[in-house]
């Protein structure tokens, strides 16, 4: 072989390498980024429209109900939505960011822990919401006063997302929001 020849084999077995390490892989599924969208959708209507109204809780029931479709499919999916890509660690949240905060295709360790609390919110925005309807706390304050201060945490978790959305985009030069959109990231870098 010549040596004109050896250079373009190397150049296009070099291409076909690239080219697999960064074509895009299937990240968020189609339920992922349903009960995603869901679920900002109901908790954006019900920060707004706070009233306790008929609608304020049917949709309020509507996103608690997306949060527990997406954490029982946690159980049977195999995919990064999967409930071993939702374990939180302190040691792995160390490691993370003393490296820099490394590219992740799956949620990364310090995202995660947002994740789990925006979770907990909900539910407990459901569970306040319902008692404090119930004949047994007629007359009581403090179940919409709880419901009322996890409204305020949540609004507040849903800005530190969104800036750490935003943020990460720009530190892995990657459109995070398109990926919850298209459900795809480009492959290569990844850790997971
Ligand atoms: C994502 C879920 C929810 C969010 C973000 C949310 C948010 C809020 C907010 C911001 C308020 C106003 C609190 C205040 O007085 O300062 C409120 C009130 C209330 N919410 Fe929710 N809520 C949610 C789900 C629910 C659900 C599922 C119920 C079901 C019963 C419910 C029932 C009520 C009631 C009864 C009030 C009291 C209204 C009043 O008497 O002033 N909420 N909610
Ligand atoms: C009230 C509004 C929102 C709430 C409550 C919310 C909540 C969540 C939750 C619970 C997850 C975890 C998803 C899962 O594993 O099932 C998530 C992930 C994500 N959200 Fe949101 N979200 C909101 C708005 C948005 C918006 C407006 C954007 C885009 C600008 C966005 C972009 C993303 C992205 C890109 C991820 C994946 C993060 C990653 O790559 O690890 N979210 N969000």
């Amino acid at each position: 072989m010549t040596d004109s020849a050896a250079r373009r084999d190397g150049a296009a077995a070099g291409a076909v390498e690239v080219s697999c390490a960064t074509a895009p892989v299937r990240v968020w599924d189609a339920l992922v980024r349903l009960a995603h969208w869901t679920l900002a959708a109901t908790v954006a209507f019900d920060l707004v429209r706070d009233d306790g109204d008929r609608l304020h809780r049917i949709v309020g029931y509507v996103g608690a109900g997306a949060m527990v479709v997406r954490l029982l499919w946690a159980l049977v999916a195999r995919n990064h939505a999967r409930l071993a890509e939702l374990k939180p660690s302190l040691q792995g949240t160390r490691a993370y960011l003393r490296a820099g905060a490394p590219r992740h295709v799956g949620h990364d360790p310090l995202g995660l822990w947002m994740v789990w609390l925006i979770w907990a919110l909900v539910l407990g925005l459901g569970v306040t919401g319902w008692i404090s309807r119930l004949d047994a706390f007629w007359g009581e304050d403090w179940p919409i006063d709880i419901h009322a201060w996890m409204a305020d945490a949540l609004l507040a978790c849903v800005l530190v997302h969104l800036l750490g959305v935003l943020g990460m985009s720009w530190h892995w030069r990657e459109n995070l929001p398109a990926s919850m959109l298209t459900g795809r990231k480009r492959g290569g870098d990844a850790r997971r």
